[in-house]
C-alpha cells in the first residue's frame, strides 16, 4: 500500500521557526526533504564516496551504478524512450542554458524565440544572451488579467520564423497551469523546437514527454524532495546528437589531441567534469520515495487545500488575489491592502510562517500586472489543513499591525 500520510517523513516540518511551530509554504522556491533522501546522501559520503565512470574499485563501481540508476529513474519518471536522453545538470536554470548554448537553432530564416509573460527569469535571460549573440528577436505570448496565456496571440507569434518556443508548464508566480501540449503543437506545425520548463510541474503532475510532444523538458531535483544542485535536461535523442557541447572537459570526450577533440555520445557529451554525484544519488532516493507514496490521493488532498485556502483568502477583507487561473497548481499569489508584500512576509515570518514575497524572478510578469510583487503561498504534498489555518490566522494578525 502506498503512503497517504507523509508529513512525519520530513523532519524539518516538526521544527520551529522564530520560536513558533514551522508552517512551510515556500515550496515553489524549494521543497523539504524526506529522511530517506537525507540518509541516502549521508550514506553516499559515509560508505561509497568515489568518483564515477573512471576508477577501477568497488566504491567507484557502486557510485557509478547509483548515478546511472538515477538516470534510469529519471527516464521512467518522464516516460523518456532512453536513458541517453537524460542529462544531469545543476538544475532547471542550467538545463535551459545548456539548450540555449548548444542547440543548432539559428538558421538565416528562423530569427524568433518565443517565450511568455509568465516565464521565470531563467527561461528569459538565457534567450536574451543568445539573441544578443546571434541577432535574434525574443517575443512573449501575453496573458489575460487572470493570468491565462493568450492562445490567439500565441498562434500569430509562433510562425515559420520561429526557431524555438520556451514555455513554462506551471507559472511560479501565479500557479497557472499552461496548455503546453497546445503550444508544442503550434511550434511543431511551424517546424520550431519547443522547450517546456517543468520546474513547478514535475512534482505535481505525472510527466509524459511523449504525450506533451516537446523537444526538451527541464526540471530541478530540489523542487521534488531531492537535493539542490542537481537537475535534468531531457531532450529528443535526434536533437541531442546534433547539438554541440557547451562545456568541455573530462568525461565528455572520446579522444583528445593537442589540436582537437572528439566527443562522446549523449548524455555524456553534455556532462563535462565530475558530476554532482551526491546530488544524483539523493535525486534517485527522492524519485524512489515518490514511487512509494500515493501521489494521486496526496495530490487531491493538496488541491482541495489550495482551493479552500484560495476561497478563504478571496473572502478576507483587504486581501486581493493576483491571478485567477482556470487550472491552478499549488501556488496562490495575493496582495494585502495598504502594505508592501515584503512587510507581510516579515509579519508572517515572525509567526513561524515561511513563504515568499517579491517578484519571484518574474519581473516581466509583475510589470504586466502593474505591481511590484506579491505575497506567494506555495504548497506541497505534505501540507495539511493546519497550514492553511495558520496562514489565514497569521494574515489576520498581520493586518492588525498595518
Ligand atoms: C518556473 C521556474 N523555472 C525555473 C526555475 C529555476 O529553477 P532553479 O533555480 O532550480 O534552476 C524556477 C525556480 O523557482 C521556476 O519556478
Amino acid at each position: 500500500m502506498s503512503k497517504t500520510n507523509i508529513r512525519s517523513d520530513f523532519p524539518i516540518l516538526a521544527t520551529s521557526s522564530r520560536g513558533k511551530p514551522l508552517t512551510y509554504l515556500d515550496n515553489a522556491a524549494t521543497t523539504q526533504k524526506p529522511q530517506c533522501v537525507i540518509d541516502k546522501i549521508g550514506d553516499y559520503y559515509a560508505t561509497f564516496n568515489a568518483n564515477v565512470h573512471r576508477a577501477a574499485h568497488e566504491m567507484a563501481e557502486k557510485a557509478t551504478a547509483e548515478l546511472e540508476r538515477t538516470r534510469e529513474s529519471c527516464a521512467k519518471f518522464l516516460n523518456a524512450k532512453s536513458t541517453n536522453e537524460i542529462i544531469f545538470t545543476k538544475g532547471t536554470t542550467e538545463s535551459i542554458n545548456l539548450v540555449a548554448n548548444s542547440v543548432p537553432l539559428f538558421s538565416e530564416k528562423r530569427r524568433n524565440i518565443v517565450i511568455s509573460e509568465l516565464e521565470h527569469h531563467s527561461n528569459i535571460v538565457p534567450w536574451h544572451l543568445v539573441a544578443e549573440r546571434h541577432n535574434l528577436r525574443v517575443a512573449a505570448i501575453g496573458i489575460s488579467d487572470d493570468g491565462e496565456l493568450d492562445l490567439n496571440q500565441a498562434r500569430s507569434l509562433i510562425n515559420d520564423d520561429t526557431a524555438l518556443v520556451a514555455i513554462t508548464h506551471v507559472s511560479n508566480g501565479l500557479g497557472v497551469v499552461n496548455d503546453v501540449k497546445a503550444i508544442c503543437r503550434m511550434a511543431r506545425e511551424h517546424g520550431a523546437l519547443c522547450l517546456v520548463d517543468g520546474a513547478q510541474s514535475a512534482l505535481h503532475f505525472p510527466i509524459n514527454v511523449e504525450d506533451i510532444d516537446c523537444d526538451f523538458f527541464v526540471f530541478s531535483g530540489h523542487k521534488l524532495f531531492g537535493p539542490t544542485g542537481i537537475g535534468v535536461l531531457w531532450g529528443r535523442i535526434e536533437l541531442l546528437e546534433k547539438m554541440t557541447p557547451w562545456q568541455g572537459g573530462g568525461e565528455m570526450i572520446e579522444k583528445v589531441s593537442i589540436t582537437s577533440s572528439t566527443y562522446q555520445q549523449p548524455p555524456f557529451k553534455f556532462e563535462a567534469g565530475t558530476p554532482n554525484i551526491a546530488g544524483a544519488v539523493g535525486l534517485g532516493a527522492a524519485l524512489k520515495y515518490l514511487e512509494q507514496i500515493d501521489r494521486d490521493s496526496l495530490g487531491k488532498a493538496q488541491d482541495s487545500l489550495v482551493k479552500n485556502t484560495t476561497e478563504r483568502l478571496a473572502d478576507m477583507p483587504g486581501i486581493k488575489l493576483i491571478g485567477n487561473p482556470n487550472k491552478r497548481s499549488a501556488i496562490i499569489s495575493f496582495l494585502v491592502e495598504n502594505s508592501h508584500p515584503n512587510d507581510i512576509g516579515t509579519l508572517l515570518d515572525q509567526q513561524g510562517i515561511a513563504l515568499r514575497a517579491g517578484h519571484h524572478c518574474n519581473m516581466p510578469l509583475m510589470d504586466r500586472l502593474g505591481i511590484p510583487g506579491t505575497v506567494r503561498a506555495s504548497f506541497s504534498l505534505y501540507n495539511d489543513d493546519s497550514d492553511g489555518d495558520r496562514l489565514i490566522s497569521g494574515l489576520e494578525k498581520a493586518q492588525t499591525f498595518l
